[in-house]
């Protein structure tokens, strides 16, 4: 995840568990247990419109921390599973829109099937945990990271959100939607050029997330239908601070945040699996027709905020770490002149 941080999630949807192993975390950063409690139940299914699939996520640490503080050393998570029920994936076909087929192709057909394997929403969970420890240290340093969902199935009202999702989940079918993400008090002067940018950072951390179509920064898409004049984003002197008075840059130019909220928008599709029928291509290659019965989210979107969330926290960790290498740098050359 950059040049600081490194996570591996591991695990299986339907194995005994999933987790994450950290590296690159700073020593001394303050590991708040509530906060990965109340970040993994933001995460959890429970509304009408989810899973019904029932994970406690009774989460550990295995290494990395003592006396609730990183030890700076690799940080482990673990999580195991406790409600899997691998017969709804014996038999199943390929399912359109998920990753079985890839996957079993890309592995030469060693890929576990039940639940996506791998490839499960369920890996969400430890990145979730994650995410939460790297949150609780940015919140130190005031960078909060929010967001809300703006957009189900097309629709912005809470009202004509739940009657397309009743709809939906009537006819058997899913929703897709759309999350605005907020990061505000990030200083001026995370990331850099090509590689190093924050934009590329973030977007690579969102972009990783299952599901998401599309990630933009501010104006994003809108801003191929602007002039110059209207795009750009004037900045101002005031008290001897400099600022823009909009913010269609959405927080970035250069590759280099502007100290300006960091605006993001991201498009989540439908939940792959549905229960309505569809064509789709068996294990032994057969043309068949496949309902799916397993439990899913009917609009993963109502799920997908923490886990944008931790991905963004994450990213802008390893940004903020780079950013004190370079002023610590900075410092040693201007002592030194
Ligand atoms: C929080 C979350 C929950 C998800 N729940 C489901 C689900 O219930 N059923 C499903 O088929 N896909 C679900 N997905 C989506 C798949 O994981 C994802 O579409 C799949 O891995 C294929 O990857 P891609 O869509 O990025 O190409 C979920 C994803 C996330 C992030």
């Amino acid at each position: 995840m950059g040049k600081n941080i490194s996570i591996t999630l591991f695990g299986e949807s339907h194995g005994k568990g999933v987790g994450a192993l950290i590296t690159g975390l700073p020593p001394h950063i303050p590991v708040d247990e509530a906060a990965i409690d109340r970040a993994l139940a933001r995460r959890r299914p429970g509304g009408r419109y989810d899973t019904t699939r029932k994970e406690p996520d009774p989460w550990e640490i295995l290494s990395g921390t003592y006396r609730g503080k990183t030890t700076g050393d690799p940080l482990a998570i673990w999580i195991p599973n406790k409600d899997t029920k691998s017969q709804d994936y014996e038999h199943m076909p390929y399912r359109p829109g998920h990753g079985d087929y890839t996957a079993h192709v890309k592995t030469f057909g060693a890929d576990d099937p039940r639940g996506a394997g791998h490839r499960s929403g369920r890996l969400t969970a430890p990145l979730v945990a994650a995410g939460a420890i790297a949150r609780g240290f940015l919140e130190k340093q005031n960078i909060r990271i929010t967001s809300r969902v703006t957009e189900i199935g097309g629709e912005q009202s809470p009202a004509a959100q739940e009657k397309a999702l009743e709809k939906a989940k009537q006819e058997k079918d899913s929703l897709g939607g759309i999350v605005a993400l907020t990061i505000t008090g990030v200083p001026i002067g995370l990331g850099g050029t090509r590689d190093a940018s924050a934009q590329s950072a973030l977007a690579h951390a969102l972009y990783a997330v299952g599901a998401v179509k599309s990630v933009a920064f501010g104006a994003g898409e809108g801003a191929a239908r602007l002039k110059g004049s209207q795009n750009n984003d004037p900045y101002i002197e005031e008290n001897g601070v400099v600022h823009t008075t909009t913010n269609n840059a959405g927080g970035i130019l250069g590759g280099i945040t502007t100290g300006d909220a960091i605006e993001i928008t991201v498009a989540v599709k439908p939940t792959p699996s549905i229960g309505k029928k569809q064509h789709t291509v068996d294990r032994e290659g057969r043309n068949t027709e496949l309902e799916i019965k397993g439990r899913h989210d009917t609009a993963l979107v109502r799920r997908i905020p923490p886990v944008l969330e931790a991905a963004a926290a994450i990213a802008i960790l390893d940004l903020w770490i780079e950013r004190q290498k370079e002023i610590a740098l900075h410092q040693i050359i201007g002592e030194s002149q």
